[in-house]
C-alpha cells in the first residue's frame, strides 16, 4: 500500500492506494467521527463491494443507503433522499458518511456532508478509475441541474481516500477508458514525462496490468494533490484541472446526462481545447497530433457527438462557471506538459474550431 497525503494544515489528510483495501476498516477508523456511519452506494456497487466495507465497521451504528445508478440520479432530488435517510436514522452533527462508488456517489455523498446539520465528516471509497484518479480527491462536491452540470456544490473535504485497486477488476473497459481520459489530463496540464509514459503504456493500461494502473493511479492524485494543496478554492492554477471540461459538460449537458459519459465528454474536449491551441499558435501542431492519437488508443472520442453544431455548444458553454464577469475563460495547452487559463483567445478562431470539430467527418 502506498499512502499520499493532501496537505491542508489541519485538514490535511491521506489518499491509501493498494490492492484488497476495502475490507481495512483500520484505515478508516481514525477518521471516522462520532459512532454513526452511513455508507453510501448505488444499486450497482451494493451486490459487489458492500458487505467487505461494513464487515468490520459492525462496532458502529451503521447504516447503509442504496441509491438508484446514473449521472442522471446526481441531482437535487436524490441529495434530498439522503437527507430522509439520514433524519429517519437520527443521524446527528457528529455522524460520518462514506461514499462507496464512483463520481456520482462520491459528489453527492460529499455534497450531502458539507449540508447535513451544517456539515459532517465523510471518507471516500472510489470504485471507478475516475474516481481513484479525480473525483474523490480535493473536496469538489455537488450535483447537477438541469441547466448545468456542476452548478450546486460545495468545497468540503473528505477526511480519508481508500482506492482499493481490486475494485477495478470490475468495472467495464468503457468506464475504464473514461478514468484514462482524466489520467491523459494530467500528463497534458502538468507533466510531459508521465505523458511520454502513458504513450509508452497505454497498451498495459488497457489490458489492466495492476503495477502499471497502480503507478498511474499513484502519479495522477500525487499531481492533484499538489494542486489542491496549492489552491483549494480555485483562485488559481487549481483551473488547470478543468482542461477540456467547458466543452466537456457542453456535451454532457448538451446530450443529455448519463449518454455520453464524463471522460468521454472530457477526452473530445481536450482535443478541442488542443485544436484551439494549435489554432491561436500557442501549441505546435504535431503536440495536437500526439493528444488525439494517445486518446484514440485509450478509446476515447476525438470528436464531439454529431447532434450537437457550434451554436449549441456556444450557449451551453455560456453558463459554464469559468465565465467570469462575462467572458469566457478556457484551459489552452502551451505544450504537452503545460497549460494556462485564458480569456484571450479568439473568438474567430474559438467559432472556426467549433464548426470544423462539429462538421461530419469524411470517409
Ligand atoms: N468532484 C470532482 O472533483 C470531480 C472530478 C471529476 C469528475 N467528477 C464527477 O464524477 C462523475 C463521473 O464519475 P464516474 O466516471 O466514476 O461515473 P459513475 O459514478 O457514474 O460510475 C460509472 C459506472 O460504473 C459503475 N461502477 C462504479 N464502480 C464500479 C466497479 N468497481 N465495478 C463495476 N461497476 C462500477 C457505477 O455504478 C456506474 O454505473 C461525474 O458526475 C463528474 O462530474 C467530479
Ligand atoms: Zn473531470
Amino acid at each position: 500500500m502506498k499512502t499520499l497525503t493532501v496537505d491542508l494544515g489541519a485538514r490535511s489528510y491521506p489518499i491509501h492506494i493498494g490492492q484488497n483495501l476495502l475490507g481495512m476498516s483500520e484505515l478508516l477508523r481514525p477518521h471516522i467521527h462520532g459512532r454513526q456511519v452511513m455508507v453510501v452506494t448505488n444499486e450497482t456497487i451494493a451486490p459487489l463491494y458492500l458487505d467487505s466495507v461494513c464487515l468490520n465497521l459492525g462496532d458502529f451504528e451503521l447504516a447503509t443507503l442504496i441509491l438508484p445508478d446514473g449521472e442522471q440520479y446526481k441531482q437535487l432530488d436524490t441529495l434530498n433522499s439522503i437527507f430522509t435517510a439520514l433524519l429517519e436514522h437520527r443521524f446527528n452533527r457528529g455522524c460520518t458518511l462514506a461514499a462507496l462508488g464512483g463520481g456520482v456517489i462520491g459528489d453527492i455523498t460529499g455534497f450531502a456532508a458539507a449540508s447535513y446539520q451544517r456539515g459532517v465528516a465523510y471518507l471516500q471509497i472510489p470504485t471507478t478509475l475516475l474516481a481513484q484518479v479525480d473525483s474523490s480527491v480535493g473536496g469538489k462536491t455537488g450535483v447537477n441541474h438541469a441547466l448545468g452540470k456542476n452548478m450546486i456544490g460545495a468545497f468540503h473535504q473528505p477526511g480519508c481516500v481508500v482506492i482499493d485497486t481490486s475494485t477495478l477488476d470490475t468495472l467495464d473497459d468503457r468506464q475504464l477508458a473514461a478514468g484514462l481520459a482524466e489520467v491523459i489530463k494530467y500528463g497534458l496540464i502538468r507533466d510531459a514525462g508521465f505523458f511520454g509514459w502513458l504513450e509508452d503504456n497505454m497498451e498495459s493500461l488497457k489490458a489492466r496490468d495492476k503495477e502499471t494502473l497502480a503507478r498511474a493511479i499513484e502519479r495522477s492524485c500525487s499531481i492533484k494533490a499538489e494542486i489542491v494543496a496549492a489552491d483549494e478554492r480555485e483562485s488559481g492554477q487549481r483551473a488547470l484541472l478543468n482542461l477540456g471540461h467547458t466543452f466537456g459538460h457542453a456535451i454532457e449537458t448538451g446530450t443529455g446526462y448519463g449518454n455520453w459519459l464524463h471522460g468521454e465528454a472530457v477526452a473530445a474536449g481536450m482535443a478541442m481545447a488542443a485544436e484551439l491551441s494549435v489554432r491561436q499558435g500557442w501549441l505546435p501542431v504535431d503536440a495536437l497530433a500526439r493528444t488525439e492519437a494517445l486518446l484514440q488508443r485509450a478509446g476515447l472520442p476525438t470528436r464531439p457527438p454529431e447532434t450537437m453544431d457550434a451554436a449549441h455548444f456556444m450557449s451551453l458553454m455560456a453558463v459554464d462557471k469559468k465565465v467570469i464577469d462575462g467572458g469566457l475563460r478556457l484551459v489552452l495547452l502551451t505544450s504537452i506538459g503545460s497549460a494556462v487559463v485564458s480569456a484571450d483567445f479568439s473568438t474567430t478562431e474559438l467559432q472556426a474550431m467549433l464548426e470544423m470539430r462539429t462538421r461530419p467527418e469524411c470517409a
